[in-house]
């Protein structure tokens, strides 16, 4: 039986993160799994995002992952651990579920020159603080001055595919404008929220020059490689059929369209309840 890597999020930003994933280690297989259906997660409560994040995770498994990264911060902030601690020990103590956040988090003191770090993200990885706690917490020396904002007109501009249209403009542009007069001294941008890739061409005509924007699809992929180097155990047990599925809960949806333009490879998926 072929054992896949899962990538879950809760619609298409986690393509963002799977995109970088095949790339850099294209001979494993892939099930990416998006709740188009539900999205978006970020304005739902602490209990609903872990429920359908669950589920989610579950159903991967059942599909034969025994590794599965939570390409999505809201459900990273919401649900990894509870997954790990309470679940994960009742259901296979040997299946492992990975999240965005820790690697991202590492990754910040590469970029910052002066140490004022923006976090862009949806409500509820704001409400979560796990950015705020994870920096303190791994960079607790360096004392990182940190503002988050939550963008919660981002994802739906993704979702619904306005990429393009001078809504999207405008709403980047507020969101970014009132981030760095929170902190006009912030040079370091996290986008915290995988979809917010998909928003980059606009965020770049707005970030001030000399503000490092970081993204986090190449974090997490190097991220999970060095994972894997460490974890031969896990590393034996993955299939290297180099196949990408791709399974949404959206029903009759432009899925296949838009997954195929952030791809930038023909991607047919499959309608999946769970
Ligand atoms: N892509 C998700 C994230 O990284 C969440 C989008 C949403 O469902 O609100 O937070």
């Amino acid at each position: 039986m072929s054992c896949p890597i899962g990538v879950f999020d809760s619609g298409y930003g986690g393509l963002t993160i799977l995109k970088d994933i095949v790339k850099e280690m294209p001979e494993y297989d892939y099930i990416y799994l998006g709740d188009n259906a539900r999205t978006p997660y970020g304005m739902r409560s602490f209990d609903v995002v872990y429920k359908y994040t669950r589920e989610a995770v579950l159903k991967l498994f059942d599909m034969g992952c025994r590794l599965v990264i939570l390409a999505c911060n809201t459900a990273s902030a919401k649900a990894l651990r509870t997954i790990q601690q309470v679940d994960l020990p009742r259901i296979d103590a040997q299946r492992r579920v990975l999240g965005v956040i820790r690697p991202s988090v590492e990754a910040v003191a590469d970029f910052t020159r002066n140490g004022h770090i923006g976090v862009l993200a949806t409500s509820g990885t704001v409400a979560s603080e796990s950015y705020l706690l994870e920096i303190a917490k791994i960079h607790s020396e360096k004392g990182f001055q940190v503002s988050q904002l939550a963008c919660p007109m981002w994802v739906p501009l993704v979702e619904n595919n306005e990429i393009d249209s001078p809504g999207a403009a405008f709403f980047v542009q507020k969101y970014i404008d009132i981030l760095m007069q929170n902190d006009p001294k912030i040079d370091t941008i996290v986008l915290a929220c995988t979809h917010y890739p998909l928003l980059r061409g606009v965020i770049d005509r707005f970030v001030p020059q000399g503000v490092a924007v970081i993204q986090q699809g190449e974090i997490v992929a190097r991220s999970l490689k060095d994972y894997l180097c460490r974890h031969s155990e896990m590393e034996r047990m993955l299939s290297r059929g180099r196949q990408v599925e791709f399974f949404t809960t959206e029903k009759g949806g432009m899925f296949d369209k838009m997954a195929t333009l952030f791809m930038q490879a023909d991607v047919v998926s499959r309608h999946i309840e769970i």
